[in-house]
């Protein structure tokens, strides 16, 4: 034992705001019930909200798992249900997601109490939404999306300084310029697990599970 040990049990869970969760008033798809505990977390000021844990596994089975962006939640009348993120095809994620186009994404708002857990199939955007959302970004994230070698090794600091400030100047002279291998991603997800946690241990947790274009939901024991 070391000692962490003490000090981690002696650490406090489900502090904040445990609000009632009612699974018998619940939409019939998960999108509604997304974008309303969304809303409430933002209201209930969470940290990031909008930050996830994305987990992909590679052409071996091999999962990683990384906090990324939500960009945008699709519900029944825009093409959904989708969570969409977006990710550089040459990151280890982007090849991960090229090899084995399936995901897990998590959300965790401890103000609330909460947690979201969603896995599905994941389909890449078209070019031109993709350069939307490229654009969208700031001019520091376009650059160095530009540069397109997240995650490898850095061994060359004057040299990542040097390619940093041309993509820069790039962007100035061509502010539309897109890193081509910038895609938006659409998780589709088959199930969505909504999680409320209470003090009481006595957690309150509703799966969906997508049923052809309907969705079937399930209580889950604690
Ligand atoms: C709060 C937060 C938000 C992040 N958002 C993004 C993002 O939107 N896109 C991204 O590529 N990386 C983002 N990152 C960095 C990723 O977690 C990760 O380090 C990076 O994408 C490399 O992942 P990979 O090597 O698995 O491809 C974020 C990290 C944090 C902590």
């Amino acid at each position: 034992m070391t000692d962490l040990r003490p000090l981690l049990r002696e650490l406090p869970v489900f502090a904040g705001a445990t609000p009632d969760f009612d699974v018998a008033a619940v939409p019939a798809e998960p999108v509604g019930l997304f974008r309303a505990w969304l809303l409430e977390a933002i209201r209930a000021g969470v940290p990031e909200p909008h930050a996830m844990t994305l987990a992909t596994t590679d052409a071996d089975g091999l999962p990683s798992a990384r906090v990324l962006i939500l960009k945008d939640v699709l519900g029944p009348d825009d093409g959904g249900p989708g969570w969409q993120f977006a990710v550089h095809a040459a990151s280890p994620k982007g090849r991960d997601l090229a090899a084995r186009p399936y995901a897990a994404l998590t959300f965790h708002w401890p103000a609330l109490a909460r947690q979201i857990r969603l896995r599905g199939p994941v389909v890449p955007a078209d070019a031109e939404a993709s350069a939307e959302d490229f654009r969208a970004r700031g001019l520091p994230a376009r650059a160095e999306a530009l540069l397109g070698r997240q995650s490898t090794p850095l061994t060359d600091q004057a040299g990542r300084d040097r390619d940093l400030a041309a993509a820069r100047e790039r962007l100035d002279r061509d502010p539309a310029a897109v890193a081509e291998a910038w895609t938006l991603c659409t998780l589709r997800p088959e199930r969505v697990e909504f999680w409320q946690g209470r003090k009481d241990r006595d957690h309150v947790r509703l799966a969906y599970d997508r049923d052809g274009t309907a969705w079937r939901t399930e209580r889950l024991w604690p």
